[in-house]
């Protein structure tokens, strides 16, 4: 299996390489951001705890998020490997997801670190704003928040990869393919 963390801060373009990587590797793509967002769609009960969380820029407790990856993961027995986009986002949940993985005979191949600065991903997620629909894009404090909360609690998930040699940083800037081939060349080598 090939496994790959996809990593960055918000707005780095975790969703948007994401859907590159799935087509070249045949990778399923699992999103908790997007899971959460077709929870809160539907109206689940874990969409309603997810976005009072969401909305104000926090994280959704790794109880919660570690559950509902997990059963993410198992309904595609079938898969070639798995793209992880916004998980884990704490050490908790990169240790539950090493042990989950182990269980299966698997493991993570790669953290794919997104570097971009902050001022680009202010000004890309206030142009999603636009489009979006999405609440924690609409206001600057909430993505302001999330940057923050990035900061503080998901940045050193990884030093996590990194004691494990896993850790491989990629320039985010420039257009999209220019990105996509730094990624790919990442993962051949
Ligand atoms: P999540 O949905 O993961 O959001 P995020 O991390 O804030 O990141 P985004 O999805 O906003 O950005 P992205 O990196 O995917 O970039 P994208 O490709 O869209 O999480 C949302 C919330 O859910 C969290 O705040 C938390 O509450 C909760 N949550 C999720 N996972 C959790 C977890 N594991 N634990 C606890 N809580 C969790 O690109 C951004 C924009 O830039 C797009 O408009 C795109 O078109 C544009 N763009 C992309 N690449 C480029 C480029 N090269 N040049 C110019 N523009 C570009
Ligand atoms: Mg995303």
């Amino acid at each position: 299996m090939l496994n790959i963390v996809l990593f960055g801060p918000p707005g780095a373009g975790k969703g948007t390489q994401s859907e590159k990587l799935i087509d070249r590797y045949q990778l399923v793509h699992l999103s908790t951001g997007d899971i959460f967002r077709a929870n809160i769609r539907g109206e689940t009960e874990l969409g309603k705890l997810a976005k009072s969380y969401m909305d104000k820029g926090e994280l959704v407790p790794d109880k919660v998020t570690i559950g509902m990856l997990k059963s993410e993961v198992t309904k595609h027995p079938e898969a070639k490997g798995f793209i992880f986009d916004g998980f884990p986002r704490t050490t908790a949940q990169a240790e539950a997801l090493d042990e989950f993985l182990k269980s299966m005979g698997s493991e993570i191949a790669m953290m794919l670190a997104l570097e971009v600065p902050e001022e680009e991903l202010k000004k890309r997620l206030k142009l999603r704003a636009e489009t979006s629909g999405r609440t924690d894009d609409a206001d600057p404090e909430v993505i302001n928040k999330r940057i923050a909360v990035y900061q503080r609690e998901t940045a050193p998930v990884a030093d996590y990869y990194r004691s494990q040699n896993k850790y491989k940083g990629v320039d985010g800037t420039g257009t999209i393919d220019e990105i996509s081939q730094r990624l790919y060349r990442a993962i051949d080598t």
